[in-house]
């Protein structure tokens, strides 16, 4: 989703921005724009296009620059075009800013205070600016961005420059991320991490309704009413994205194939000789609790599912799984005693941390998982543990899938009476990864075959189930294949109406308990002409079975099971000549509501 990069030093500021901006490309945009310190003309320059930021970088000039500001767009006010990418500037031309979040009241704005303006673009992140430049006629810069920001309704992360002042950069945050880098040539701030590698040795992660004022070489904070405040820096430690696919051709695949060195990872990571390294105030209180409540959207609700079912066989805690976005709104009758926790590849999503604000008004103790140790919901949250797959940087979510399960799976083995052996378990799951991925050539060629139609069907019961789900989500986010992931006994009820000539219904078997009635189901749609395909653990095989994995714990199954329907998605869009890592629509981080 959009992302932002400012930089004021000694540097070029547009390769620093340009190199930040390339490094949030994998956060999903549909447009990308700049704006630069033209020391000819002692002004600001802007240039902004439309698609990739190749197109952006084509149109740049050739001067270095102190000053600059970017941002990738991912619309959400006005549609994808170069007038609605950023930056905008106000109509006077004094003011320029970038902008991420979403201006709930900016209706009401342009009524009370902005009906003289010509707007020129239909974003609401145009009022911010035209806001600035009204109040500043009576006002100082600072105290017209303070006024504006006390005036906004929702949220935002936002730089603003003033070519009255081109030597300061103004930055601002509340409810979208917001990082301020300090380094020995200059400041960087960036809406991700990401932007303040190679730049800054120390940072700050702006809280909400705070701003900062920036020089060349030192900056100034303070809160929405002026007053100075106090900070503590802390050092910059991230993973470097690895940028190279290596003998891969995308990073999801590479992706895929990380998965069983990545469950390795989590085994050394929260394993040692005799016992698990999370934190035994956290899983005393946890133990105590009467109910979780696992809040999650899209994949890593997935996982969730998944999590809910291992805790619950593994403790004697019920477990419920939400989605972020509608609980953050329309939550249930909670418990009495209730443990919140928040699953996030990203540590990112804004209607997570919607939920999470809801839940530290009140009190309510909440655990983040995240692969993002630095990330807003990692250090907002009483408790984080990390999911260790390394940056993920494919759209469509894989690695951090198996890793939340997993990680998931040593948290109930934390609270449970342990009597089984979970860390040889997981370390059959890593083997039986490799094994598939080692032999998994013919998913390439059946894909073909079976995946002709504009819809399909995963069907499976119990954990197969949960993990359909997941499987039909990867495969439309990236296929744009219509798929459902159903309860295969459910299928009856209804949407076996869908069912015609040849369309593609996959099996998940790895259930012995419900292994037959699945079959069974998959029988009624064969008998209606659809297309089959089974993917069956080892231990309830038939023959005829197209995909057969290695036996692991029944209770681990979804870490095999997903493998393939990961393969079948890449596939089936690699056929479909797709951008496989990029998703039209779709967005790594999803920091709106
Ligand atoms: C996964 O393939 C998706 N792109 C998406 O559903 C994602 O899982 C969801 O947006 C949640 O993101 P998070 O894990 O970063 O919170």
């Amino acid at each position: 989703m959009c992302g932002i990069v400012g930089y004021i030093g000694n540097n070029n500021a547009k390769t620093i921005v340009m190199d930040g901006l390339r490094r949030l490309e994998y956060r999903g945009y549909d447009s990308a724009g700049v704006s630069l310190f033209n020391p000819d003309t002692n002004g600001f320059e802007l240039i902004k296009k439309k698609g990739r930021i190749v197109n952006l970088e084509a149109a740049l000039p050739g001067y270095s620059t102190p000053i600059a500001i970017g941002h990738t767009r991912w619309a959400t006010h006005g549609k994808v075009s170069q007038e609605n990418a950023h930056p905008h500037v106000s109509a006077s031309g004094r003011f320029t800013i970038v902008h991420n979040g979403v201006i709930d009241n900016h209706m009401e704005l342009r009524k009370r205070y902005l009906e003289h303006v010509e707007f020129k673009s239909q974003t609401d992140s145009e009022v911010i600016v035209e806001l600035i430049d009204l109040f500043s006629k009576n006002l100082s810069t600072d105290s017209a961005i303070r006024k504006t920001l006390s005036a906004l309704e929702g949220s935002y992360a936002l730089l603003v420059m003033d070519n009255t002042d081109p030597f300061t950069m103004y930055g601002a945050k509340h409810k979208s991320p917001l990082l301020l880098g300090k380094g020995e040539e200059g400041m960087v701030i960036g809406s991700d991490m990401m932007a303040l590698i190679d730049v800054a040795d120390n940072y700050l992660a702006l809280d909400d309704e705070t701003l900062v004022r920036m020089d060349t070489k030192n900056f100034t904070l303070y809160n929405i009413d002026g007053d100075v405040l106090p900070y503590k820096l802390s050092k910059l430690e991230v993973d470097e994205i690895d940028s190279d696919k290596g003998e891969f051709d995308h990073f999801m695949l590479k992706e895929i194939h990380e998965q069983p060195a990545v469950l390795r990872r989590i085994i050394g990571e929260y394993f040692n000789e005799t016992h698990i390294r999370i934190d035994d105030a956290l899983i005393h209180s946890i133990a105590s609790r009467d109910r979780i409540y696992i809040l999650a959207a899209g994949t890593s609700m997935h996982a969730g599912l998944v999590g809910k079912t291992l805790i619950e066989k593994l403790t004697d805690i019920p477990v419920e799984v939400h989605v972020a976005s509608e609980f953050a709104y329309d939550p249930p009758k909670l418990t009495a005693n209730p443990q919140f926790i928040m699953i996030s590849q990203s540590g990112e999503t804004a209607d997570l941390r919607a939920c999470l604000m809801n839940l530290k008004k009140d009190a309510h103790p909440t655990l983040t998982l995240t692969n993002v140790k630095t990330s807003t919901l990692a250090r907002e949250a009483d408790h984080f543990l990390q999911l260790f797959a390394g940056p993920e940087i494919a759209v469509a979510s894989t690695k951090a899938y198996t890793a939340q399960i997993a990680v998931l799976a040593i948290l109930g083995y934390a609270l449970s009476a342990q009597s089984f052996d979970l860390k040889r378990e997981l370390s059959e799951v890593a083997i039986a990864m490799e094994d598939f991925l080692s032999k998994s050539n013919s998913i390439e060629s059946d894909v073909k075959t079976l995946l002709t139609k504009r819809n399909a069907f995963y069907i499976g019961r119990g954990l197969d189930n949960k993990v359909c789900m997941e499987a039909a989500l990867k495969l439309k986010e990236i296929s744009y294949i219509q798929t459902e992931g159903f309860a295969a006994g459910e299928l009856k009820h209804g949407t076996i109406a869908l069912i015609e000539e040849d369309t593609p219904v996959i099996a998940i078997i790895a259930n012995e308990k419900t292994a037959e009635n699945t079959r069974s189901n998959l029988s009624e749609v064969e008998s209606r002409g659809a297309k089959t395909y089974t993917i069956a653990l080892e231990s309830v095989a038939h023959d005829d079975d197209d995909i057969v994995l290695n036996n692991v714990s029944p209770l681990l199954s979804p870490l095999i099971t997903v493998i393939p329907t990961q393969l079948i998605a890449y596939y089936a869009a690699l056929h479909r000549d797709l951008d496989i890592d990029k998703p039209r629509n779709l967005a790594k981080s999803v920091t709106v509501e």
